[in-house]
């Protein structure tokens, strides 16, 4: 599993390890830009929104929604990637912080529109997952909207399907959402696939 350390590594070569393996539709990422695009309609759907990402990364996503005027909060713990995404999004509200820790003071005084996640939550553990989303549930508006892009499977036997699958590519390492499980923890949860190993996960504040 990386650590800030291996993402600050990563860090400028990411968005082009990204690109080739969407681009070949290849696991993990077939679907990223897909799923990246969708997200972004969605939000842009609503007028002047506000969104949090949580490990936002080089912010891929967010550089296009705060281009559009979004107002736009982010953690993340690479250094790195924060001096990235800072350079392209000079007055976002940007907070250096291991999510797995909980979130930096100055993000919890607000409450917002969207919260999203892409390609980051497999870094926790079931157990730190659900802390944490019961956490940003709690800082949406009333009609928020939480949205996870990531590595994802409709069922566990999807998961372990593709696993076989996947052989040696499969990275032991990361921990996938198999959406009926969260479905018991989290009732209202959605789950769209987007490729044969990912998709969004769509949570609202209230069961509905
Ligand atoms: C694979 S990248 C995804 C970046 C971006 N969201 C995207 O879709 O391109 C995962 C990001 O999550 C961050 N990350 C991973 N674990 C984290 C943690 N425990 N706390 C904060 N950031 C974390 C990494 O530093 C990295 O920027």
């Amino acid at each position: 599993m990386l650590n800030s350390k291996g993402f600050d590594l990563w860090a400028n070569g990411y968005d082009q390890t990204v690109g080739v393996l969407d681009e070949a539709d290849r696991y993990p990422f077939a679907g990223y830009k897909r799923i990246l695009g969708s997200i972004f309609q969605r939000i842009m759907a609503r007028p002047h929104p506000r969104v949090l990402d949580i490990g936002l990364g080089t912010g891929t996503l967010t550089t296009r929604l705060y281009e559009e005027g979004c107002e736009i909060y982010g953690q993340d713990f690479s250094p790195q990637m924060l001096r990235i995404a800072s350079a392209k999004m000079p007055d976002a509200h940007l907070y250096p912080g291991d999510f797995a820790q909980g979130l930096a003071a100055p993000l919890l005084d607000r409450e917002y529109d969207f919260i999203v996640s892409t390609y980051a939550l497999h870094h926790l553990t079931d157990p730190q997952k659900e802390a944490l989303l019961h956490r940003l549930l709690g800082l949406l508006k009333a009609d928020g909207q939480l949205l996870i892009g990531d590595v994802a499977f409709g069922t566990r036997d999807a998961l372990n399907r593709f696993r076989q699958e996947a052989g040696e590519d499969w990275d032991a390492e990361e921990i996938y959402f198999a959406a009926d499980e969260w479905k018991r923890v989290f009732p209202q949860l959605r789950f769209e696939p987007f490729s044969p190993c990912s998709g969004i996960l769509t949570l609202s504040r209230h069961h509905v």
